[in-house]
């Protein structure tokens, strides 16, 4: 049967890392992969995160399973940190997953069960796993204008004019905060609009946060979702522990879905669970583990407040380092965007062959759609990448 398949083409962001582990250029910068990294280049195991990793070594006494929603505490958790103090807190239920991902492919599947003629629109651009994720539910996808290649920020009344021709069969997937791949969010204003547009023409915003705590901090990047949840009946969520308590590799995330009643979203729970059943059965736990330490314990959060806090401000330094060398070095106001964006990634607007450029001569690794992650940069790296954008541009 295998002699019918094709031969695989490399996943073109993954294969990057590849290529940058085998250039031989010692000036040679990373800025693909989405995972943050500290002034040294490394994505460390965040302090709260080895600490309660001693706690659960030290306390857990089996390794049964634990259930198909996984742990309890964890998803109350998670529901807290994204909704606390909205009128959604009492029509709400949460599984774990493996990852956001795990929690996208969750909810595409319950989509297709619920509202079989679902149309989920996003935006152009989106994260690249969006589409192939929700057409691997059975899903139809749509894209919406998001981000203007003139200004590199939200185009957002184009983004509204076409959201307002999104029905009742439709779903709308927005970024919670620090948007993939563009790093330009929706304002507050734009959360409002939208919401009325969901409560006018009956669509359902599904959010994807997979950065909270990245942008402008943990309470300021669930603003827009919290308003939503306040004015909406009914919500799906994505979350991802992978960048905020740097779990990537422990597949940590939850499904959440917001409804008219706990009925219903207990309804929805059961669902998911069926659907978790035929497809992972349990999510793996630790990383939910040392999550529900951490949220338990005030000492721990507060570390890894502290921690997560310090991320966002190295980001926004390193924006600012970066525009700064670009202003006063190269005499151009033209990258001043950088500045405005959330999170880790921005859109430089470069062509693939500019991108292309920026990696062969230069060895500077973007992935090719024109997105740079930030967080990739070292201070020492920033007038060699401000003098290679400048000579690309
Ligand atoms: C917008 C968005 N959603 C979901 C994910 C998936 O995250 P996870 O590692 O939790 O599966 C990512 C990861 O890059 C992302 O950027």
């Amino acid at each position: 049967m295998f002699s019918q398949l094709p031969t695989p083409t490399l996943d073109p962001i993954l294969s990057l890392s590849v290529a940058y582990r085998n250039d031989p250029r010692p000036e040679k910068v990373d800025l693909g992969i989405g995972v943050y990294k500290n002034s040294a280049g490394e994505t460390p195991v965040m302090r709260a995160v080895s600490q309660a990793q001693d706690v659960v070594v030290a306390t857990q006494t089996t390794k049964s399973y634990v259930g198909l929603a996984g742990c309890e505490e964890f998803n109350q958790s998670m529901i807290d940190l994204l909704l606390s103090g909205t009128s959604a807190m009492d029509r709400v239920a949460a599984i774990q997953t493996p990852g956001a991902s795990g929690a996208l492919r969750m909810l595409g599947d319950l989509m297709k069960i619920a509202q079989p003629n679902t149309t989920v629109w996003i935006s152009n651009p989106s994260y690249v796993n969006h589409k192939p994720v929700m057409e691997a539910a059975g899903l139809k996808v749509k894209y919406y204008s998001y981000f203007s290649a003139d200004t590199k920020q939200v185009d957002q009344e184009k983004m509204l004019s076409d959201l307002s021709h999104a029905g009742k069969d439709d779903v709308v997937l927005l970024h919670g905060c620090c948007h993939n791949p563009t790093g330009a969010d929706i304002n507050f204003d734009a959360w409002q609009q939208i919401t009325s547009l969901a409560q006018k023409n009956g669509f359902t915003p599904f959010v994807d946060i997979a950065y909270q705590g990245f942008g402008e901090g943990l309470e300021e990047d669930a603003k827009g979702l919290r308003f939503m949840a306040n004015n909406v009946e009914e919500i799906l969520i994505t979350t991802s522990c992978s960048k905020n308590f740097g779990l990537y590799r422990e597949r940590t995330g939850a499904a959440i879905v917001v409804g008219q009643s706990q009925e219903h979203v207990n309804n929805a729970k059961g669902k998911l669970l069926t659907l978790a059943r035929s497809t992972y059965t349990m999510p793996p736990d630790h990383g939910a583990a040392l999550v529900k330490t951490i949220l338990k314990d005030q000492q721990l959060t507060r570390v890894w407040k502290q921690e997560l806090s310090e991320m966002q401000q190295r980001l926004l330094n390193l924006r600012k380092s970066l525009c700064d060398e670009l202003r006063n070095s190269h005499n151009t106001s033209q990258f001043n965007f950088i500045e405005s964006h959330k999170g880790m990634f921005t859109v430089l607007g470069f062509s693939p062959e500019q991108m292309s450029r920026l990696r062969d001569e230069y060895g500077i690794y973007g992935v090719g759609d024109g997105r740079i992650n930030i967080a990739g940069l070292t201070e020492k790296d920033i007038p060699y990448v401000a003098d290679a954008i400048v000579k690309v541009s």
